[in-house]
C-alpha cells in the first residue's frame, strides 16, 4: 500500500514542471479572492480559509461545501489535476463548539478530547474541509500569553496525552476517510516560551528544558501520525522556528521520522526578514526551503522566487522535490486524489446534531473547577430565589472561546433560558447585567450568582495582557454583592488563569468555567443544581498575583528552597511563594481521602507499581481524578521538584473504597543529560499518589 503509494507520487512527480511543484508548496488564503486560473495553471497547491465566517454561515446554508467543490473543480481543470487540500483553524469545534482547548485539557480526559476532535472533524470535513491547524501543543507557564488558551497547559506528559487523543479524533485510523481531516501539530516550537507573554516575542529555552518541556507533545503528535507541523512565529534561541534546520529536519524528521509535511505560520517566512536573519524576500525563501518548511502560508515567497533561487544555486531540484513530495503525500494519504468533492448532503446530517450537543455539555462539565465550596454549598438546594448577576448574564457566543469562526451565536442557549430549564420547578431567577439592577434584585434573593470574566477578544492570538485580574468593574461587583452578606457564587469565564486571589477569599463557592462551548449554560445549570457535577483539573498553576508569573508546579528546586518560616530563600516579600491553586486542583461535591500508599519494591529494575487506597467520604458519588508524581532527588543535572507521570479517573460510591495502581518504568524517570544523552540516573526518587501537585502521599524507592 504504502510502496503504491510512493510509486505513485514519484510517477506523478516526475511529470511536474518545476512551477508546477512550487505551486504546490504554495498556498494562499482563499477563496473568494482567489482567481481560478491561478488554481487551473497549477500555481496553488493548498487554500487557507482563514478570517470571517465560512460562506452559508446562517444557520440555512453549508458552510461553504459548494464553494470548497468549485475550488477543488478549477483544481480538476489543471494539467496534472492535483486536487488542493484546504485548511482551516477549526481549532475546538466546527460549528458545535466545544470548550477550548485548555479547558479539555482540564478535564483530564483524551478520550472525551478524541470524540470532541472526531466531531469536528465530521463537521470540518462535510463543510469541504479536509486540513485542520490543529492541535496546539505549545507548552505554556505564563497566563500573560493569550494563546495559553489555546493549548493543554504547562505539563508535558498530560500535554503528550491530549496530542495523542487530538491528533486520532481529527485524523482517525485512515485520514482518507470522508469524516476525517488532516491534523497539524503547531507551533513547532517553544512558541509558548515567548518572553514577557507578548505573542510573536523571542524565547530562550535550554536543550534539556527544550527536550524534556517543550518538545515531547509534538513527538508523540508524530508517533501518532500526524500529518503535518506548522512552524512557529518565534526566534528560538536566536533561530527563528521557521529557519530552523535542526528542528525541522534534524529532530522531527530525523530523529523522529516524521514523514508528513511542514507549512509555515501565517507569513512566518517573509518574516525571517524582519527576524533579521534574511536580507529579503529570496533569501527567506531559501532559509526556510532548506530548514524543513514544505509549504508557504501566505508569504508567496516560493511562488515568486523558488525559481530565482534554484537559478542561482541557492536552493536544489531535489530539495523542491523533497517538499513536493511530502505534499503529495499527505494528498493521497488524505484521499484527496480519489475523492475531491464534498457530498453537500452530508451538511444537514453531520453538522450539529443531538450527540454533538450532548457531548458538548458533557465535556464542558468535565472541564469546570470548582475552586472552592464552603460548606458544601454547591450544589444548590434549598433556595428558591436566584440572582444571576454579571457581564456574562446574556453571554452566547461569548461562551465560545477564541477560535470559534463557524460557531453561530443562536446556536447557544443564553443562561436565562437554560438555568429555567434545569433548575427545580419552584425556582425565581433575576437577570442582571448592570450593578444597580443586580443590587435591586439581591436584596431579594437568598442567594446570588455572579458570572463573570473575560470577553473572548481578550483571550487568544496575541491577546495579551499584563494584569491578570478580572477584567475593569467585575472586581467591584463581587464587593458590592458580597457587602449584603448573602451566600454568593461565583463563576468565572476565562481562557487563562486569572488572579482571583481576593474573589475567592470574598465568595462562597467558585467554579472557574473557561469559556466552556456551546453548551456552556446548561452545563452550567446541570453543575450548579447538581445533576452534573463539575469534574476539571487545573492544567496550568493559578498564581496569587501577576508578578509571581511565570509559576508552574515542575520548577527546579534552587539553591535556597522556600520553606516556611525560612528567610534567605527564594521568595517575595509581599506574597507567599506558593500558588493560589497548584497545577492537579480541583475539588468535587463529595471528598476524597488517599490511604495506604505501598510500592511494590523498594528498588526499581525495569519497573516499579505503585498503589494507594482511595475513599469517597462524602455523601455522593463522586469521580476523582488521582495523579502520580515524581521527583528524582539528586541527578546530574538539577531536576524538577515533581513531574506528572500518570493519572486516572475512579468513579465512586460514598463510603467505597478502591485502591488506584500506576506503573512507573525505568524509561519514565530518563531525561536529558547536560551531553544531550536521554538517559536514566540511579539514585533516590520520591512518588506521590496525589489529588493535585501540592499534596497527597509521598513514599520513596531507589533506582
Ligand atoms: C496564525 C496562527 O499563529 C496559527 O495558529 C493559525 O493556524 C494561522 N494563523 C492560520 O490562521
Amino acid at each position: 500500500m504504502k510502496d503504491s503509494a510512493e510509486k505513485f507520487i514519484s510517477e506523478l512527480l516526475g511529470r511536474m514542471t518545476l512551477e508546477e511543484k512550487i505551486g504546490q508548496l504554495n498556498q494562499p488564503q482563499g477563496g473568494e479572492n482567489i482567481n481560478p486560473e491561478d488554481i487551473r495553471s497549477g500555481k496553488v497547491g493548498s487554500l487557507i480559509k482563514s478570517a470571517g465566517a465560512l460562506p452559508g454561515k446562517e444557520k440555512s446554508g453549508s458552510l461553504g461545501v459548494e464553494q470548497a467543490n468549485q475550488l477543488q473543480q478549477y483544481a480538476l481543470e489543471s494539467r496534472l489535476k492535483i486536487p488542493l487540500i484546504i485548511g482551516r483553524d477549526v481549532i475546538h469545534g466546527c460549528r458545535t463548539i466545544f470548550p477550548i482547548p485548555l479547558a479539555q485539557a482540564a478535564s483530564f480526559d483524551p478520550e472525551l478530547a478524541e470524540k470532541a476532535s472526531s466531531i469536528a472533524a465530521q463537521e470540518a470535513s462535510a463543510c469541504g474541509i479536509k486540513w485542520t491547524f490543529a492541535p496546539m501543543l505549545d507548552i505554556a507557564r505564563d497566563p500573560r500569553w493569550g494563546r495559553v488558551a489555546e493549548g493543554n497547559g504547562e505539563d508535558p506528559f498530560l500535554g503528550a496525552r491530549m496530542a495523542v487523543a487530538l491528533v486520532k479524533g481529527f485524523q482517525g485510523e485512515d485520514m482518507s476517510e470522508e469524516n476525517k481531516i488532516v491534523a497539524c501539530a503547531k507551533h513547532y516550537v517553544g512558541y509558548g516560551s515567548a518572553e514577557g507573554g507578548r505573542d510573536y516575542e523571542n524565547g530562550e529555552i535550554s536543550e534539556p528544558t527544550l527536550r524534556d518541556i517543550y518538545l515531547p507533545p509534538f513527538k508523540s503528535a508524530v508517533q501518532a501520525g500526524v500529518g503535518t507541523v506548522m512552524s512557529a512565529f518565534l526566534d528560538l534561541n536566536g533561530t527563528p522556528a521557521t529557519a530552523n534546520h535542526r528542528l525541522l529536519s534534524e529532530i522531527l524528521r530525523g530523529e523522529w521520522g516524521f514523514e508528513g509535511f511542514v507549512v509555515s505560520d501565517w507569513t512566518s517566512i517573509t518574516e525571517l526578514i524582519q527576524h533579521g536573519v534574511a536580507e529579503d524576500k529570496a533569501e527567506a525563501a531559501a532559509k526556510a526551503l532548506q530548514a524543513g518548511v514544505d509549504m508557504d502560508m501566505c508569504s508567496q515567497a516560493y511562488m515568486d522566487t523558488l525559481v530565482e533561487n534554484l537559478q542561482a544555486g541557492k536552493v536544489s531540484e531535489q530539495e523542491i522535490n523533497d517538499a513536493t513530495r511530502r505534499v503529495l503525500r499527505i494528498k493521497q494519504q488524505a484521499g484527496l486524489f480519489t475523492h475531491p468533492f464534498t457530498d453537500p448532503a452530508r451538511f444537514a446530517r453531520e453538522v450539529l446534531t443531538g450527540e454533538s450537543r450532548q457531548l458538548a455539555r458533557q465535556f464542558a462539565q468535565a472541564s469546570m473547577v470548582l475552586l472552592k465550596n464552603n460548606d458544601s454549598i454547591l450544589p444548590l438546594k434549598d433556595f428558591h430565589k436566584i440572582l444571576v448577576a454579571g457581564d456574562f448574564v446574556h453571554a452566547r457566543g461569548e461562551l465560545y472561546g477564541t477560535w470559534s469562526l463557524d460557531g453561530v451565536d443562536e446556536d447557544c442557549v443564553a443562561f436565562d433560558q437554560a438555568l429555567t430549564q434545569v433548575s427545580p420547578k419552584n425556582t425565581q431567577f433575576w437577570f442582571a447585567s448592570d450593578p444597580d439592577q443586580a443590587l435591586d434584585y439581591a436584596l431579594e434573593a437568598e442567594v446570588i450568582v455572579l458570572l463573570l470574566g473575560e470577553h473572548p477578544s481578550r483571550s487568544g492570538e496575541n491577546a495579551n495582557i499584563s494584569d491578570l485580574s478580572l477584567p475593569a468593574g467585575q472586581a467591584r461587583l463581587v464587593d458590592l454583592m458580597i457587602t449584603l452578606g448573602k451566600p454568593v457564587i461565583l463563576v468565572i469565564f476565562a481562557g487563562r488563569p486569572l488572579v482571583l486571589t481576593r474573589q475567592v477569599q470574598q465568595a462562597d463557592a467558585v467554579i472557574f468555567a473557561w469559556h466552556p462551548g456551546i453548551e456552556g449554560a446548561a452545563a452550567l445549570g446541570e453543575v450548579l443544581f447538581g445533576a452534573a457535577s463539575p469534574g476539571g483539573h487545573l492544567p496550568i498553576t493559578f498564581p496569587r498575583a501577576t508578578g509571581q508569573v511565570p509559576i508552574y508546579y515542575n520548577h527546579k528546586n534552587s539553591g535556597r528552597p522556600v520553606t516556611p518560616g525560612g528567610w534567605f530563600n527564594s521568595r517575595y516579600i509581599d506574597l507567599p511563594s506558593s500558588p493560589l491553586f497548584p497545577f492537579g486542583y480541583g475539588l468535587s461535591y463529595t471528598s476524597f481521602e488517599y490511604n495506604n500508599m505501598r510500592l511494590s519494591h523498594e528498588i526499581m529494575r525495569d519497573s516499579l507499581s505503585i498503589q494507594a487506597e482511595v475513599t469517597n467520604i462524602g455523601s455522593r458519588a463522586g469521580r476523582e481524578l488521582v495523579q502520580l508524581y515524581v521527583r528524582d532527588l539528586v541527578g546530574s543535572l538539577t531536576r524538577p521538584v515533581r513531574q506528572l507521570k500518570g493519572f486516572q479517573h475512579l468513579e465512586l460510591q460514598p463510603g467505597e473504597t478502591q485502591c488506584v495502581s500506576f506503573k512507573l518504568t525505568e524509561e519514565m524517570l530518563a531525561f536529558t543529560r547536560a551531553d544531550g544523552t536521554f538517559d536514566v540516573e540511579p539514585g533516590r526518587f520520591n512518588v506521590w499518589i496525589a489529588p493535585n501537585s501540592a499534596s497527597g502521599l509521598r513514599a520513596e524507592f531507589r533506582l
